[in-house]
């Protein structure tokens, strides 16, 4: 963390509600705006002309005029081993699993490859505007160790937890249920509470997992309730076809995690596309939250996320680029293939509610919103200065944005990727090119 203070000069846009719900009330922009951060936190925001008067000696100035200042995007599922696997050709999720990921995921018994590959990821997410993300590893504890161990070198507030799989994969990438609630818990009591890290119990989905892994991975989230839970539902129908023939007991897919204990505030389910009502009713009540993952769902061919009607039956949504059946690293791109995703369904999504669900939607629904999300004083300074004019086309295109951000922003979204991010601060710090 630097000791120098240090202002960030440009356009800040914050979001304080979801405008789906509180309209323009839900957000600020501050057109020539300063935010002043120090010791990786943010001191104050305002009018550049306040800030600027009030500056602490010595402080650094980084004027990014013309530039949106917002929070740092939040990634809400995505897969860290599988930088590899992205853009593999041709086949739906399970086999894409069995053929692909499970190939590449065995590489990460080797402690060396964990450790390059978590710092390309990490190098990747900040260049692409990413500063939180909720990460699965691999079955190997060193998966994890590894990633912890470059985020915290990093400053970076991250979520990541060991895959639990105990069948129908193969030998190499499987634990026991014994062995998955130990290993877990091992790494729980190591990394909990330190920095800005916490933990996702990660059992990877009910297909590979039996009903006594689950049940251990439900024990562990009963103690240690500050723990997340993530895992995957609903995505495929072979998937799902697959779990009604694993686990004839339970009345639906969503229903296998209810009984195990798997449902709270702090659980993300990937994907949840072919829903039955009873299954979105139980994800409301419980709290749950729902990750949208539309370039994955798009690219893996596995189905059109109805964000309507989960909205409607109160579920928390988060979105996310599931990296690698994800094609993207970057927040915007993930975005503006929601929008299309959603069109496909009758569905539209403003500018205003896609960057509000990228910043402090997610950190919501991550439970993370005091701390970030939004651009106040008392927040972690994790920031992003986003430059509506960074490519010919961007530019072009903005000349008829007739100054209205919310045409502007719309624009960013659908033309946007990693070469509009001018700078990504993780904890104040300045992180883009410094991989
Ligand atoms: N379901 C179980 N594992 C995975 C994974 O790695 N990626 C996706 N998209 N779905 C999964
Ligand atoms: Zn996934």
């Amino acid at each position: 963390m630097s000791a120098a203070a240090r202002i960030l000069r440009g356009r800040i846009l914050s979001f304080t509600d979801d405008p789906a719900v509180s309209g323009s009330r839900a957000y600020s922009l501050i057109e020539d705006g300063a935010v002043l951060v120090a010791a990786g936190m943010i001191e104050a925001v305002g009018e550049a002309r306040d800030i600027l008067s009030r500056a602490p000696r010595g402080a650094l100035i980084d004027d990014h005029l013309g530039s949106f200042i917002m929070p740092g995007l939040i990634d809400a599922h995505v897969h860290y081993p599988q930088t590899q696997v992205i853009g593999s050709y041709g086949k739906q999720l399970l086999d894409w699993l069995r053929n692909y990921t499970f190939v590449e995921e065995q590489k990460f018994a080797d402690p060396a490859h964990c450790a390059r590959v978590a710092a390309f990821f990490l190098e990747e997410l900040f260049r692409s505007g990413t500063t939180t993300a909720m990460v699965y590893c691999t079955v190997h504890p060193g998966s994890v160790d590894a990633f912890f161990a470059a985020a915290e070198e990093r400053g970076a507030r991250m979520i990541a937890g060991k895959v639990m799989m105990d069948r129908d994969a193969p030998e190499a990438l499987m634990d026991t249920a014994e062995r998955g609630y130990d290993e877990s818990k091992a790494l729980i009591e190591r990394w909990r509470g330190r920095g800005r890290l916490g933990y996702a119990i990660t059992p990877r989905f009910a297909v590979t997992s039996t009903p006594a892994q689950l049940e251990a991975a439900g024990a562990l989230a009963r103690e240690f309730p500050e723990c997340y839970v993530q895992t995957h539902a609903n995505e495929n129908k072979a998937e799902i076809a697959r779990v009604a023939a694993l686990y004839p007991e339970a009345e639906s897919y969503v229903d296998v995690y209810a009984r195990a204990g798997l449902l709270g505030r702090r659980s993300v389910l990937g994907h949840c596309i072919h829903l039955q009502d009873s299954e979105v009713a139980a994800l409301a009540a419980s709290g749950a939250v729902a990750a949208f993952c539309p370039t994955s769902n798009l690219f893996l061919g596995s189905g059109l996320f109805d964000q309507a009607r989960l909205t409607q039956a109160g579920v928390r949504i988060a979105l996310a680029t599931d990296v690698g059946g994800g094609t993207s690293y970057s927040m915007l791109r993930t975005a503006a293939e929601g929008y299309k995703v959603l069109q496909l369904n009758g569905q539209s999504w403003p500018a205003l509610e896609a960057f509000y669900r990228m910043t402090l939607g997610n950190a919501r629904a991550l439970s993370l919103d005091d701390r970030i999300g939004s651009i106040e004083a008392g927040k972690e300074a994790d920031l992003i200065a986003l430059d509506p004019r960074a490519t010919p086309s961007l530019a072009h295109r903005m000349e008829m944005a007739r100054d209205n951000p919310e045409v502007e922003l719309f624009a960013l979204l659908t033309l946007g990727d990693d070469r509009a991010v001018r700078q990504t601060y993780v904890a104040g710090e300045p992180r883009k090119g410094k991989g």
